[in-house]
């Protein structure tokens, strides 16, 4: 079977910056889980207050739940499960990690940290063993989105309509998803698309657009 390789992108999975490690909204959060501030992940509707002490921009940043549950959407997907799908995500940081299709997620967003802090600091999961089920892989965006020619679609409010015609050209090709909360895609990898494919007149939850995109490539190839 044509696999259909997803590409989520700009993902905000970075530890809390140590700029900012000091501040009460982390040490308290730190505590109140009785863990090393160092050892979570910059959680923007906990770690508000920080963020803005310091000015950093809160855009891009701070909303790994969003990966989090498109990859629980993805993972327990009937395509996924039917052997359809190759997963593959992207950070703020351009960092690329491979997802095993075979890989149950943990639904507790605390257990999902738990992972990504093992894959930030040993660049894969879990750190040792035969069985991985992410990993970071060297290669490079463009690389792994058009590898063997594969054409590049990427959902977007402002695209093309998706329609059954157009549906059919993204089945084994690329699909790229936004794993941010606001904004647009970063021109450099807007750059990369073939094509961008809208689902509905208004912006949809990152997982929410997933998932309508998965069911109807699953209902169209009936696989
Ligand atoms: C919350 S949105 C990011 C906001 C962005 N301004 C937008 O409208 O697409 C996150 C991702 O969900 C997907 N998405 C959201 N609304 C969509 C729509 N109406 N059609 C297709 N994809 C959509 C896109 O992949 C987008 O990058």
């Amino acid at each position: 079977m044509k696999k259909t390789r997803i590409v989520i992108v700009e993902a905000s999975i970075e530890k809390v910056p140590k700029k900012i490690m000091k501040h009460p909204a982390i040490q308290k959060d730190a505590k109140r889980r009785g863990r090393d501030p160092n050892k979570i992940l910059l959680y923007l509707p906990i770690h508000y207050t920080a963020l803005i002490k310091h000015k950093i921009p809160v855009t891009k940043r701070g909303r790994p739940d969003i990966l989090h549950r498109i990859l629980i959407n993805i993972l327990d997907h009937p395509l996924n499960k039917k052997g359809g799908l190759e997963i593959y995500f992207h950070t703020i940081n351009d960092e690329i990690y491979w997802v095993n299709p075979e890989m149950r997620p943990p639904i507790h967003y605390y257990g999902f940290e738990g992972l990504m802090i093992q894959l930030l600091e040993n660049g894969r999961v879990p750190p040792e063993g035969n069985l991985i089920l992410i990993k970071r892989i060297d290669t490079k965006l463009d690389e792994l989105m058009r590898e063997n020619n594969r054409k590049v679609y990427a959902l977007k409010k402002e695209g093309v309509k998706l329609t059954r015609q157009n549906l059919e050209k993204i089945y084994g090709e690329t699909l790229v998803i936004g794993g941010f909360h606001k904004g647009e895609y970063r021109k450099d990898i807007m750059k990369l698309f073939d094509e961008t494919i809208s689902l509905y007149n208004e912006t949809l939850k990152a997982s929410t657009a997933t998932c309508i995109a998965l069911t109807m490539l699953y209902q169209m190839k009936n696989v």
